[in-house]
């Protein structure tokens, strides 16, 4: 496993080298990529090829209200180029949000994301949008694949994982921590 001086951005390009590395010797192929802006997802498809990407953005409206902060070019460009974008609800936090906001307190979701960011922020969202994909059928819970997310922009931490669908979500299995960033 590597670990990463520090969290952030500047660890996107080498995190991508790894994840890559370990995609290709996995039988499904399939790269999971958390984009927010579509940085890290033009980033991916040009250095993944012969792997299937499945990038995952934020929810609509998660800035601003009925916005969504994807580039729209770069979801063209993966589209055309046979990969998936998947804007869809997060599997870690979903309504859940609106609870804490209106009611305030701390619900299951959210107590299970911060548990996985004694991690790293980027095994959190890994874990996240594994769950988001297989609920959107472009995963099997069947095989494996690689996760990569990051620390609020670019990537920073890359996992093999062993996807759920989000009814059964402690199904998901944690194979392999290819790489984060340290702690302290
Ligand atoms: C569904 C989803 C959930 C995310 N949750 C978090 C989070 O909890 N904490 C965090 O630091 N970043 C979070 N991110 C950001 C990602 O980890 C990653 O840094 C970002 O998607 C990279 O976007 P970019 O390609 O625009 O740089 C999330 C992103 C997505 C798509």
């Amino acid at each position: 496993m590597v670990v990463f001086k520090e969290p952030g951005k500047l660890n996107t390009r080498k995190t991508l080298e790894i994840a890559i590395e370990r995609a290709r010797k996995i039988p499904s192929k399939k790269l999971l990529i958390a984009s927010v802006t579509g940085y890290s997802a033009k980033m991916a498809v040009e250095m993944a090829r012969e792997l299937e990407l499945i990038v995952v953005t934020h929810h609509t409206g998660f800035k601003e209200p009925d916005t969504q902060e994807f580039d729209e070019n770069t979801r063209k460009l993966l589209k055309e180029k046979g990969h998936e974008v998947l804007t869809a609800t997060h599997a870690l936090s979903a309504g859940e949000r609106g609870l804490r906001r209106k009611f305030g307190g701390i619900y299951p979701l959210e107590i299970i994301a911060n548990t996985l960011r004694m991690f790293s922020e980027g095994v959190k969202v890994a874990v996240e949008i594994s769950l988001m994909a297989a609920d959107a059928g472009l995963v099997k819970t069947s095989e494996l694949v690689v996760a990569c997310g990051g620390t609020e922009s670019g990537l920073d931490s890359a996992v093999v994982i062993k996807p759920a669908n989000s009814s059964n979500l402690f199904d998901l299995k944690i194979v392999e921590l290819l790489c984060m960033p340290s702690n302290i």
